[in-house]
């Protein structure tokens, strides 16, 4: 059995950093792992133009431990007064990365999001034209639509018609929960990826409602059937360009996740490559471990491969889970797997 793995340094492309005191606490087991980050601007209130994000960029930066040379990228949230002039100007510049839509209510902190899309299309006309991705949550918010459905009827109702409309636009389909999602990205060119989460790839919505309701593996979009996930992990694995990690990484103080209305998210970057080790492992794909977490990322996004590598060592006896994170509110406790994990990040250089 492989007892170590070396590929290039990863890349985290959808992660939620926060601000304040908690992003001092949870940036550094990000930086210590990744060379850079898509970061999502839903604070309250929301990181919407470009020199709103320059201004967090600054302060990730001065979260950052001095030894870690990490480069957050940064992305601004999609409003129906969104400015093509500002999105391009931020592009150009290389200030800003990307735009998220948040359709209104579909998560946290999305009550800025679009209403009516047609209102971004002369955004999304700019974006097409100078190549920058447009970073989509994939689920309808229509209270007639199961939750459990809200991915796929995103697909036929909301992304197709997009697609149709800017047939070259740049677009992410981000965290992916289902098999159509997966179909989807398949069906279409290269003009259309999706990040895939950790728990997304280890979890099935058991976790979340079996033995009780357990709501440190309640998130957005909700882990769907089992037959889901398997796609998922196929997909993942396969090495298919398309497919790259967004861990999204959602860090919550325990106690507002474990109260009578829990909000949505789960904390995983300190255990999601020794995770992933283990998912790819089992899936007799190690070797495209490096394609999802270091390669296809920068290439749909058009950026340079990093130079750094990352080593794992996989060890007899399963290591433990990391402690969870204390901040000065509350506890923000690390994805538990419900597996064994044997792989550990054993080396970063940069
Ligand atoms: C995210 C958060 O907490 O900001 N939560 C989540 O469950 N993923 C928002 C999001 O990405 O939908
Ligand atoms: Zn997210």
């Amino acid at each position: 059995m492989q007892k170590e793995l070396t590929i290039i340094q990863p890349d985290d492309w959808h992660l939620h950093l926060r601000n304040g005191h908690v992003l001092e606490k949870v940036l550094p087991y990000t930086s210590t792992h990744y060379k850079r980050a898509i970061v999502m601007p839903n604070l309250q209130p929301p990181v919407i133009t470009t020199a709103q994000a320059q201004q967090y960029r600054e302060e990730i930066l001065a979260a950052t431990p001095a030894e870690h040379a990490f480069s957050p990228l940064m992305v601004l949230y999609m409003t129906e007064q969104t400015q093509p002039e500002d999105v391009k100007a931020g592009y150009l510049s290389g200030q800003v990365a990307a735009v998220k839509l948040y359709p209104a209510g579909a998560t946290t902190n999305s009550d800025a999001g679009v209403k009516d899309l047609e209102k971004i299309y002369p955004v999304l006309e700019v974006m097409q034209e100078i190549g920058m991705p447009f970073l989509v949550h994939g689920e309808v918010v229509d209270q007639a639509i199961d939750i459990f459905d809200r991915e796929a009827v995103f697909i036929e109702t909301k992304l197709i018609p997009i697609r149709e409309r800017f047939p070259t636009l740049k677009i992410v389909f981000e965290h992916i929960t289902t098999k159509d999602g997966v179909d989807y990205v398949q069906s279409c060119d290269s003009h259309t990826a999706a990040t895939v989460t950790t728990h997304h790839l280890v979890i099935n919505r058991n976790a979340m409602l079996v033995g009780g309701i357990q709501p440190h593996y309640y998130c957005l979009p909700v882990a769907k059937r089992e037959s889901h996930r398997l796609a998922l992990k196929e997909a993942a694995t396969s090495g298919d360009p398309r497919f790259f990690l967004g861990t999204d990484s959602a860090p919550h103080l325990a106690h507002l996740k474990e109260a009578a209305c829990g909000c949505a998210g789960i904390f995983n970057v300190a255990n999601t490559m020794a995770i992933l080790a283990q998912v790819f492992e089992q899936e007799g794909k190690l070797e495209n471990l490096e394609k999802f977490a270091s390669v296809n990322g920068p290439n749909f996004y058009n950026l340079p491969i990093n130079t750094g590598k990352m080593t794992l060592t996989r060890s007899d006896e399963a290591i433990p889970l990391p402690k969870d994170v204390q901040t000065d509110d509350g506890t923000i406790k690390v994805f538990d797997p419900q597996m064994p994990i044997h792989w550990q990040v054993s080396a970063v250089s940069q």
